[in-house]
């Protein structure tokens, strides 16, 4: 059985604002990107590659590239790094090109697990991660992280009441039925080939509308199995997420 991670790192950071790709963005003194790598020296023993999908241009795809190169996993893992596209879908195919292009096509593909981790997950501890490989080992071909929602969600009517102009509460779903899915999602290796196989041969619209690769796996009608995340692996999405892991890495380093 080999494992693979692949961690996608190319978006621009527009909601955080800093004028740079969210990888890049200092989060306490290292780049967010140095934060998911340091978090693996536990089971990057036992990864048979890593691939980091970066940003086009050359002055972040160098930091980054360097980053990989002293952050990296335990010696001896072989990091891969490959340009990622315009969005993340089509970063996680690059991602999983670069992967084969690296060795990968000669992996037994149903025996092979690949996790995709988000950079914006900076915090995700290592024990999900673990978590994950050992679901698709043990049979699942699609797992997703995930915990369960503390908010009272309600769905509402599509359009605004016509004369207040004001949103309409159609119903409270029931929150015990709902989950919050983070990263890494994890997979086998033959499920996300044909999975790009699948998206291959749906039209553009319908494509876009498939945010992560389990929806993939959704509406091929393969199970997909959640096993229990981390409140620690907040996406850093606005300034207030940044905030927030900055205060979390203050009280989890000494
Ligand atoms: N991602 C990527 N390639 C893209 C877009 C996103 O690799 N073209 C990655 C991001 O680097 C991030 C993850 O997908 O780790 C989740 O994306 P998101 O949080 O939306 O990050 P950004 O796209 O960078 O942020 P924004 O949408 O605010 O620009
Ligand atoms: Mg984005």
């Amino acid at each position: 059985a080999r494992r693979a991670l692949i961690v996608v790192a190319a978006g621009s950071g527009e909601r955080l604002g800093h004028g740079m790709p969210k990888a890049c963005v200092d989060l306490g003194g290292r780049p967010i990107l140095a934060h998911v790598l340091q978090r693996l020296h536990g089971l990057s023993r036992g990864l048979d590659a890593v691939v980091l999908v970066l940003p086009g241009d050359q002055a972040s795809y160098d930091q980054l590239s360097a980053v990989g190169e002293q952050f990296g996993v335990a010696a001896g893992v072989p990091v891969f790094f490959t340009r990622g596209g315009s969005n993340r879908s089509s970063s996680v195919r690059a991602g999983v090109e670069c992967l084969l292009s690296a060795g990968a096509a000669d992996w037994d593909p149903a025996a092979s697990t690949v996790l995709i981790q988000d950079a914006a997950r900076a915090m995700t501890p290592e024990t999900v991660y673990a978590r994950v490989f050992a679901a698709v080992e043990a049979g699942a071909a699609a797992v997703v992280p995930a915990l369960p929602v503390t908010d009272t969600i309600k769905r509402v009517h599509p359009e605004p009441h016509p004369d207040t102009g004001a949103e309409q509460v159609e119903e409270t779903v029931p929150r015990s039925s709902l989950r919050a899915v983070q990263t890494p999602q994890g997979f086998t290796l033959e499920l996300l080939q044909q999975a790009f196989a699948f998206i291959g041969d749906l039209p553009d619209a319908q494509v876009e509308a498939l945010t992560d690769e389990a929806m993939i796996a959704e509406a091929m009608g393969v199970d997909v199995a959640v096993v229990p995340g981390s409140e620690s692996a907040v996406k850093i999405t606005t300034a207030a997420d940044l905030a927030a892991a900055q205060a979390l890495l203050q009280s989890s380093e000494p």
